[in-house]
């Protein structure tokens, strides 16, 4: 951090005297008041719910501009690197800050493929669970179970441990995943392949079986490559605070992963794909784009307590640049299969058209998020609407991983413990139930 050329001063109307903080620059984007001593110095908390004007961390590994609409990885702007580069050089590019050359990215993608299988001991785990849980339930468990298994590398203030843990989440991620699909419909897991792609291993083992070859459709492999880079890291988006929270306390990288996926679930964050497709079939069955207009006025009534799932960003007040690019993967999917008509796609293209023209939103500056497109192209694939939210913590987890691995590494990390304003009831006595 670079201190500022300025400071911040707080003054109060009642005679307390003022206090000065220092400013640190980042190398792009908002400054930040260094509010540590203000407590220790002023017998005074911060207030910020939601965390709405507060910086958690220093951090180097993603930018989003939110006015722009601009997102960077290690400074290599999304459209770039979904166009020019592959799952795996994005995933070495999160984790270590350089993009790979030919052969750091061979070695890397033989560390990754080498270490895809689970151990055995982890398909009774799936057996406790019903054949209907919803897969997210399950991946919740299974990641937090490997920590079970990986005794060599939980002690996430090892660096070694760190860089083991991190190839393992990633590589095994796509296995546990596509377990969960293949326990839910009753068919046998398959096992991954080293001699396929991650996205093309993930296919095979999502769509394949142990009766016949299965062979990788190159257009939908480019694309599930695809929204894994989208889906990478976004910043200090909840799951990944929940993550960073979560691994302060100095608990094994699995246990910390596993926490970013179970607040990844929720249809605020991560189940909002899984959401958006939901209300667009919802929204098709009842009429479709003649339906749309009675559907926003519903969104627009406070008292509905119905959104427009897809749509709207804490961050992002401009397009958010991964929806631009997902639907473009959404039309070169939707040719490949023959789908140019699909009528959810037509009628999402059709929702946006109505939102992005309708001052509630634009006042709000309530734009697509990635969320929006990301199911119609994932149904398209073949993956059942409640496995979205699987694929988005599969791509997730490199970003989580190097978040935490960077706070881990900052030698100046504590353990988050945030206070509160505290309104509830004074010191008081307890009664004898006789006269309570
Ligand atoms: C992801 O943080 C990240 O980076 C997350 C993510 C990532 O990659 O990690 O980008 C992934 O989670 C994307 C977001 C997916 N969620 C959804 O699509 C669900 C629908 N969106 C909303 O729930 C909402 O937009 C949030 C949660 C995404 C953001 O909420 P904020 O920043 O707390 O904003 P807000 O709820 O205060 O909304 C501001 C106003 C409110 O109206 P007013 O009170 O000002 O009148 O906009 C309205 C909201 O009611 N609003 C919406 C809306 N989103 C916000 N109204 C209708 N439909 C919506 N989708």
């Amino acid at each position: 951090m670079k201190l500022a050329d300025y400071k911040a001063t707080i003054a109060f109307s009642n005679g307390a005297p003022s206090f000065e903080m220092p400013v640190y620059n980042g190398s792009i984007g908002p400054d930040v008041i260094d509010i540590r001593k203000l407590y220790g110095q002023t017998g005074l908390f911060t207030y910020d719910p939601g965390f709405l004007s507060t910086a958690s961390c220093e951090s180097a590994i993603t930018y989003i501009d939110g006015d722009k609409g601009e997102l960077l990885y290690r400074g290599y702007p999304i459209e770039q690197l979904a166009t020019n580069c592959d799952f795996m050089e994005t995933c070495h590019l999160l984790l270590k800050g350089e993009l790979p050359n030919t052969k750091q990215k061979a070695d890397f993608s033989h560390l990754v493929t080498n270490h895809t299988m689970v151990n055995e001991q982890m398909h009774f785990f799936l057996r406790g669970f019903r054949r209907d849980a919803h897969p997210m339930a399950v991946m919740t468990g299974l990641v937090g179970a490997l920590s079970a298994f990986y005794h060599d590398s939980t002690d996430i203030n090892n660096p070694e441990h760190r860089e083991i843990a991190a190839i393992r989440l990633i590589a095994k991620m796509p296995t546990l995943v596509s377990m969960a699909y293949k326990y839910s419909i009753g068919q046998p897991f398959m096992y991954p392949r080293n001699d396929l792609s991650y996205a093309g291993n993930f296919l095979r083992m999502m769509f394949g079986n142990p009766c016949e070859d299965y062979v990788v459709n190159p257009v939908l492999e480019r694309a599930l490559d695809r929204i894994f880079i989208l889906h990478a890291d976004h910043e200090q988006n909840a799951s990944t605070s929940t993550v960073r929270l979560c691994g302060s306390s100095g608990t094994n990288p699995f246990a910390a992963i596993a926490a970013g996926v179970a607040c990844l679930w929720g249809p605020a964050h991560g189940g909002a794909n899984e959401a958006c497709l939901n209300m667009l079939e919802q929204l098709q069955a009842q009429g479709g784009v003649a339906k749309v207009g009675e559907f926003m006025d519903q969104v627009k009534d406070k008292n509905s307590g119905v959104k427009l799932m897809g749509f709207g960003h804490r961050v992002y007040k401009n397009y958010d640049p991964r929806a631009t690019l997902m639907q473009e993967t959404c039309n070169e999917v939707l040719k490949e299969l023959g789908l140019e008509n699909d009528p959810l796609f037509k009628l999402a293209k059709a929702v946006e058209k109505i939102a992005l023209e309708d001052d509630y939103f634009v006042q709000r500056k309530l734009y697509p998020n990635v969320d929006f497109y990301s199911g119609i192209v994932q149904r398209a694939i073949g993956i059942p609407v409640n496995m979205f939210t699987g694929i988005f913590a599969l791509a997730r987890t490199v970003g989580w991983i190097a978040q935490l691995n960077e706070m881990i590494a900052d030698p100046e990390y504590k353990i988050g413990r945030p206070r509160q304003l505290f309104t509830g009831s004074p010191r008081r006595d307890v009664k004898d139930i006789n006269k309570r």
